[in-house]
């Protein structure tokens, strides 16, 4: 995905743009731009690459204005180089974009119908000269506006300037978000409240098909119709500081070190210190009436899903589906009536798990969905959203996002158990307990750090590094492979720990570093097998157990990560900690930009 960002200021507006991409930047990091009108005239500043190289092309040649609008790329059409930057212009306005009009090819060819030419091969630019072209048949800004998003097909959020007007700017919004920000005689646009978090904490957001006009004086919302539309204003909860780094070296440290916080923060939603017991706000459905879950979900989230599964079907009787969100929507699964489709997402932006989520409405489930950035379009289209305190996650690998879905997830597993007869009291009393000591002994993990980072240094150089795990350990072997490969670039693969010897243990020899996720619960024997039949072919293991496996099989490994022996219900939780270490540190060594790894951005907002 893109980040957006657009200010109608009272002063020189360039420091706010560039603030505004610094805290975009997770969002995509190809290239940046900005544009300005100043003194009536159009004109903007690109870069290829990260925000800084647009910061010394700015040092060298810098912009003035009053009216700005700004870009951070991660790109879908078109190298990510200068001349597909953005923002994109024409003689008569600044546009930039967020998603993809799908459609391009056939207005491009439209326009040059009129003889109009353009010079980037990017869907954005033919946005611009779209709207610029109703723009020379006379209609004003609002109306090329109107006029255009009913030819525009696709995903997109857009911000606009337009040649002459200084008081002015159009923003929209079709599948990918679009937030307002209200000032004091200043108005402002952005991708999220995060970008405006230090200029505003009075946020409006667009609904589907809205477009907006602003001037200095507020906002006026319309939409898809062209009729006025009231857009609540709220009050967000974020700060400009909270979104530093503190004194870590990148966000994902920070974030790592967060956790326990941020996972008391989530379980305080739902766990009831007095009573001890979880309790969920009521739902729109009974759990008893439910006959089959469907969880959707992407990468990281998708393993969150994953662990999911083995708790309703244990805890609850719950048969669940798990699908990752790009194939779910294709397959035409046949969903049982009145059934309920789960979506998990960080971002509640994702484009597959929004497609997936109006699929499964589609088709008559009930809509939930757990996400962790306030008032996302997952939220807004599900019949009841669980809110992950997790805080702004700015480093593009998820960490402290996926724990506090873990743990949103386990207290739904534990209310479904309830609710549907299968948890008696006593277990449920047993797995609350586990589950509010979750925080302390998320502290002790991380008292682990130097220690993984030592074995870090052992194997950053493999080539091939397999991950290991039986039942909820099997997708948190997934979830530790893709760390490592999305951070260092490394290839890495989960696997069921049953699985090896169907073919993968053939890959093993001493090159291959072995990740063993094994807590002593009652896989453990069976894991311990798979790590002897790897260890007799010579692979380098790094063994991952509390100290009644370490008593086993310890001293057998390259190296291992002793944790705080746990009720194996929260296993899952706390064994997803190491591995998001481990990744970090090898990341490190291997000098990759662990916050924004190469091709990557934080929430893809594209299919
Ligand atoms: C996780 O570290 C990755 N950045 C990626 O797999 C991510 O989990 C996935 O894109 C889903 O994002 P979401 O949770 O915002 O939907």
């Amino acid at each position: 995905m893109c980040g957006i960002i657009g200010v109608l200021g009272k002063s020189n507006v360039v420091p706010s743009l560039v603030g505004g991409l610094k805290r975009l930047e997770y969002r995509g990091y190809d290239s940046a731009g900005i544009a300005t009108l100043c003194d009536g005239v159009l004109d903007r500043r690109r870069a290829e690459g990260k925000l800084k190289n647009l910061e010394a092309v700015l040092e060298g040649n810098g912009l003035n204005g009053m009216v700005g609008i700004g870009h951070t790329r991660w790109a879908t059409h078109g190298v990510p180089n200068e001349a597909n930057a953005h923002p994109h212009m024409t003689p008569r306005l600044a546009l930039v974009h967020n998603g993809i009009i799908e459609n391009y090819r056939e207005l491009s060819a439209e326009l040059e119908n009129r003889n109009y030419t353009l010079e980037s091969d990017t869907d954005t630019e033919v946005a611009a000269w779209l709207i610029t072209s109703f723009l020379d048949d006379g209609k004003s800004p609002a109306e090329a506006m109107a006029l255009s998003l009913k030819k525009f097909q696709g995903a997109f959020s857009l911000a606009v300037i337009f040649k002459g007007e200084e008081d002015l700017m159009i923003g929209a919004r079709r599948g990918a978000p679009l937030a307002v920000g209200w000032g004091d005689g200043e108005m402002f646009v952005g991708s999220d409240a995060l970008a405006l978090a230090p200029l505003t904490n009075r946020i409006s957001y667009l609904e589907e098909d809205d477009y907006v006009i602003l001037s200095r004086d507020g906002a006026t919302f319309f939409d898809e119709t062209g009729a006025k539309v009231e857009r609540e204003i709220k009050l967000t909860q974020l700060s400009g500081a909270m979104i530093g780094k503190g004194n870590h070296r990148h966000f994902m440290m920070k974030e790592i070190m967060e956790q326990p916080a941020v996972i008391g923060e989530t379980l305080n939603s739902f766990f009831n210190p007095k009573t001890r017991t979880i309790t969920l706000p009521d739902l729109p459905f009974d759990w008893r009436d439910i006959p089959k879950m469907t969880i959707v979900a992407c990468g990281t989230s998708f393993y969150a899903g994953m662990v999911a599964k083995y708790w309703f079907e244990t805890l609850a009787g719950l048969g669940v589906e798990v699908d990752i969100a790009s194939e779910f929507r294709y397959r035409s699964m046949p969903l049982a009536p009145g059934g309920l489709a789960l979506f998990i997402s960080q971002s509640g932006e994702t484009a597959d798990t929004l497609a997936a989520l109006r699929y499964a409405r589609e088709n008559g489930q009930h809509i939930a969905s757990i996400v962790n950035v306030e008032e996302s379009s997952m939220g807004r289209e599900s019949d009841f959203v669980f809110h992950t305190k997790a805080g702004p996650e700015i480093g593009v690998a998820s960490t402290k996002a996926f724990t506090c879905q873990l743990v949103t997830l386990a207290c739904l597993a534990i209310d479904a158990g309830k609710q549907r007869g299968v948890l008696d009291h006593e277990r449920e009393a047993l797995l609350s307990a586990a589950l509010s000591e979750v925080p302390a002994r998320a502290a002790e993990i991380l008292e682990n750090d130097t220690n993984i980072r030592d074995l870090a240094a052992e194997i950053f150089e493999a080539r091939d590094i397999l991950y290991i795990g039986r039942g909820p350990g099997y997708p948190v072997a997934m979830e530790g492979a893709l760390k490592l490969k999305e951070l260092s670039y490394i290839h890495a693969e989960g696997y069921a720990a049953g699985e090896l010897k169907h073919g993968p243990i053939a890959l093993i020899d001493e090159a291959v570093p072995v990740i063993v996720v094994a807590p002593t619960d009652h896989y453990f024997e069976k894991t311990a097998s798979n790590m002897q039949e790897v260890m007799a072919r010579n692979a380098q293991v790094i063994f991952l157990s509390d100290a009644a496996g370490m008593k086993q099989l310890g001293e057998h490994a390259l190296g291992s990560i002793e944790l705080p022996t746990v009720d194996p219900f929260v296993a899952p939780i706390l064994y997803s900690i190491p591995v998001q270490i481990l990744a970090y540190h090898v990341a490190v060594l291997k000098g990759t930009d662990v916050d924004q790894p190469r091709n990557l951005a934080k929430s893809v907002t594209v299919e």
